[in-house]
């Protein structure tokens, strides 16, 4: 069987696909004011076809898939896109990343169709400082679809908590209490400067995840176990606190990049293969496919694209790269 192999040598089995460009959130770091740059809606894939594209990759080795958006549960076929994708053979990691915001509802269609675990945006616990970053979002909302997730069976949950200085890193102790009580693995994210979060000047916010772990470890007065071999399929690095079953990771996009070890590349709504987060190179698989390219002529596309992954991601080093890119777009 061919395989998805980069000139790094690096495998690439991971495929996180943004089934939909538009959120129902608007965190500041993530859309600018003005709103991100949104497709229309006619040159969004449809089910089959996203899901078409999904096999192909599965083809080709790729055994995971995380749905992301703008926000995925925003997508009327969300679930029936889930169910096609986890009936495919090769897929064994089936996930969503999630502002939760609609999760209450559709936790446990979500769970049968073979989503068996969420990851969910939370970067405060307080219901004010929430709406003020999601621009109007509600945080009650968002704990009963954490509550909802957890009573499905998914698992892990894990809460990605974006630091930012000044906004909410005095709350880090706060949400590794509510992270334990809850059950939930809490990911602690250095801002990445992309888009709205380039734009604004992330320098000022920036809060490094080494000092993150160190109040960790103060706040629990026990030694972080760093968690070998279950790195989970993403760039977060965990440990454990002492004994217990909850596990906390940071990802130091900025403090220390993670790229050697990169196993993913991204689909877009409409079909776009982006090669690296950090960097501009796409190719439309979405335009072959609307042409009427065979199973056999978007093989080759993707084989083609992914000799061209680039080496790594320059946030901090190279300026502009992806200050225009909408995160939101990209789904992470
Ligand atoms: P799992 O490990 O499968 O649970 O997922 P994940 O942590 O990769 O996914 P999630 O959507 O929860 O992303 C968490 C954070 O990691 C977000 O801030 C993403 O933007 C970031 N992230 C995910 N993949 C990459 C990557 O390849 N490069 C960089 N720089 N950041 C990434
Ligand atoms: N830096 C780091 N993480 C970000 N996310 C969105 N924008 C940024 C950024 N600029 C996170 C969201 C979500 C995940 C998919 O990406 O908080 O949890």
């Amino acid at each position: 069987m061919q395989s998805l192999i980069d000139s790094f040598g690096r495998r690439i089995d991971y495929l996180r696909v943004s089934v939909i460009d538009r959120c129902n959130y608007s965190c500041f770091y993530c859309i600018p004011p003005e709103g991100a740059n949104t497709a229309a809606r006619s040159d969004f894939l449809s089910g089959e076809e996203l899901a078409r594209l999904v096999r192909l990759f599965s083809e080709l080795g790729v055994s995971k898939v995380r749905f992301t958006g703008g926000e995925p549960l925003m997508r009327r076929d969300m679930v029936e896109l889930a169910q096609q994708v986890a009936d495919l053979p090769g897929i064994h990691d089936l996930s969503l990343s999630t502002n939760a915001h609609l999760l209450e509802r559709h936790a446990m269609s979500l769970r049968s169709a073979g989503v068996s675990r969420v990851n969910i945006s939370l970067d405060t616990l307080n219901p004010a400082t929430f709406a003020e970053i999601t621009r109007g979002g509600d945080l009650a909302m968002v704990l009963r679809g954490i509550d909802a997730a957890l009573a499905a069976g998914m698992r892990p949950v894990k809460l990605n908590m974006v630091i930012m200085k000044g906004i909410n890193e005095h709350e880090i102790e706060a949400m590794l209490d509510f992270a334990i009580e809850r059950g939930a693995d809490l990911r602690f994210i250095e801002t990445m400067p992309i888009g709205a979060a380039g734009r604004e000047g992330t320098a000022s916010h920036y809060y490094p995840a080494s000092k993150v772990l160190e109040r960790v470890r103060k706040q629990c007065g026990e030694e972080l176990i760093a968690v070998k071999g279950a790195k989970g399929a993403g760039p977060a690095n965990y440990y454990q606190i002492g004994g217990g079953p909850v596990r906390i990771g940071v990802i130091s996009a900025i403090s220390r990049h993670f790229c050697e070890g990169c196993n993913r590349v991204r689909l877009t709504a409409r079909g776009d293969l982006v090669l690296c987060l950090g960097q501009e190179d796409t190719v439309s698989l979405g335009a072959g496919l609307r042409q009427g390219w065979s199973d056999a002529e978007l093989t080759q596309a993707i084989l083609d694209a992914i000799a061209r992954k680039p080496e790594r991601h320059e946030f901090g080093e190279k300026e502009d790269v992806v200050r225009f890119r909408d995160m939101s777009t990209i789904g992470g």
